[in-house]
């Protein structure tokens, strides 16, 4: 029997993690860390309410319930507010993952970290593992020193880079690209979507099986996550109109540089997803096929 700590258990890929593990209770105790109540909707696992950022109350819970494996997916992940707000995104982003694999090394646990695209600079494109970051943003910074947290460690780890998440599950503190896509095309709304950016979204339930197989196969390194082709964000949406069978023409294209956000965005990422195909067995498809499972699931 695997015990399993998951971190950030009420947010998307917490609650999918959830639903994945809790399907074979005989090989995985759950444990649930996040702030407030369980918002999973479930109560079939041992739910800790904590804010995880409190370093000795993290650490004392952690020794108390001694998992094989910890799963991190909490993370300050507004890539706007980590610009402003960098303070809190260290604490969260890097500071969480240095005690987690303090914790991991001491009682030698296997930790699982989720990481992003973001961490590139967005000039190449398709990115494997071994390509060398070049944050554009606080946040992808703050990512990749988390990266280098474990990578400097003694700790088992594994790293799964992922870009663009997106799904539903019970309860969710935000939306996410397809969500929002969608909702908005319902109400007949016109939406306005950059053109001039390039990503491979990544359907959620594909991330928290890339986690599964990481605790099955105890994989050890970095690894991309994603769909396999690369589409413009505005390609996206598209697809989602078409998928959920919403009026395409609502949808309006527009650059990158008239949004004046605050954090800037990586132009082209997208990986190359050899490495996780061949050693864990990741078996990536295109994105509308992903949507296409991910509508199946809404009825
Ligand atoms: N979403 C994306 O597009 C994307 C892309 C690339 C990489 N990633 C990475 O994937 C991972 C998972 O992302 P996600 O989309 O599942 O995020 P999410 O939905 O925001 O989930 C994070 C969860 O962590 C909880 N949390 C945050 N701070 C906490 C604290 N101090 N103590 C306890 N719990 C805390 C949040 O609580 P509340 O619900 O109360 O806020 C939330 O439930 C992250 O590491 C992220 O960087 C995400």
């Amino acid at each position: 029997m695997n015990k399993v700590a998951i971190t950030g258990s009420n947010g998307l890929l917490g609650q999918s993690l959830l639903n994945l593990l809790l399907l074979e209770k005989e090989k995985y105790q759950v444990f649930g860390l996040s702030r407030g109540k369980n918002r999973s909707g479930r109560s079939d696992f041992s739910y800790i309410s904590i804010d995880i950022t409190d370093e000795k109350k993290l650490k004392k819970i952690l020794l108390e319930i001694q998992p094989n494996f910890i799963i991190n997916t909490a993370a300050m992940t507004q890539v706007d507010d980590c610009e402003i707000n960098k303070k809190a995104c260290d604490v969260l982003n890097i500071d969480v993952v240095k005690w987690l694999a303090e914790v991991s090394n001491k009682i030698n646990a296997h930790l699982i970290h989720i990481s992003t695209d973001f961490i590139f600079d967005g000039k190449k494109g398709y990115y494997k593992e071994t390509d060398a970051p070049n944050p554009l943003s606080y946040y992808g910074l703050s990512k990749l020193k988390s990266e280098e947290v474990l990578l400097t460690s003694k700790t088992h780890f594994t790293i799964l880079r992922t870009i663009l998440v997106y799904g539903k599950v019970f309860d969710m503190s935000r939306s996410n690209i397809v969500l929002w896509v969608k909702t908005m095309l319902a109400q007949n709304k016109q939406i306005t979507i950059v053109d001039d950016q390039f990503r491979m979204p990544t359907y959620v339930e594909d991330l928290a099986l890339a986690c599964k197989i990481s605790i099955d196969k105890k994989a050890t390194g970095i690894y991309n996550i994603s769909s396999n082709q690369l589409l413009s964000i505005y390609k996206i949406a598209q697809q989602i109109a078409d998928v959920f069978q919403l009026n395409k023409n609502l949808i309006k294209p527009i650059s990158t540089s008239t949004l004046n956000q605050r954090a800037a965005r990586p132009t082209k990422t997208g990986f190359d997803l050899t490495k996780s195909k061949t050693e864990l067995g990741f078996l990536p498809k295109p994105f509308k096929e992903d949507l296409k499972r991910f509508k199946e699931t809404l009825k």
